[in-house]
């Protein structure tokens, strides 16, 4: 799958690991930035992942910042995208089982590495359960 990645300067080591790791995984990556550690303003990246996301450019994104909030509060003004947050595993397969999360965020102070990793791992492996949820999922859109 194509997958979207963005963050702001709070998370940008963590987004080269899960980068690696996610195309490591057989996906292909596009990478949105920011790139480097200088200061930046997180709205701007939460956007350009949400458009690739709603627009069909990608599969689905991941949204890095220091919490994994701001990001991803900016990304779901986009119609079409369901940003979730998520600090488990748990939660992270259960926002594409139930809400069909299309983009999973988390936060680069919040969640060490390995967690990072998993969280995605458990994200990607899931599929959206239908049903009572699309039913759900609908109401959203409207
Ligand atoms: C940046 O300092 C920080 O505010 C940002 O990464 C994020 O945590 C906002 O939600």
């Amino acid at each position: 799958m194509k997958i979207a990645i963005g963050n702001d300067h709070a998370a940008t080591e963590l987004k080269w690991t899960i980068k690696e790791y996610v195309e490591g995984l057989g996906h292909e990556v596009v990478n949105f930035g920011t790139d480097d550690n200088e200061s930046c303003d997180y709205p701007e990246f939460g956007k350009a992942v949400g458009r690739a996301v709603a627009n069909g450019e990608v599969g689905c994104g991941i949204l890095i910042c220091g919490t994994g909030v701001g990001i991803s509060i900016a990304a779901n003004k986009i119609k079409g995208v369901r940003a979730a947050v998520c600090s488990d595993v748990t939660t992270a397969h259960l926002v594409k089982e139930h809400n069909n999360a299309n983009i999973i965020a988390f936060g680069a102070r919040i969640v060490g590495e390995e967690l990072a990793k998993d969280i995605v791992r458990s994200y990607l492996d899931a599929e959206f359960a239908g049903g009572r949820h699309q039913r759900r999922v609908d109401m959203i859109e409207d």
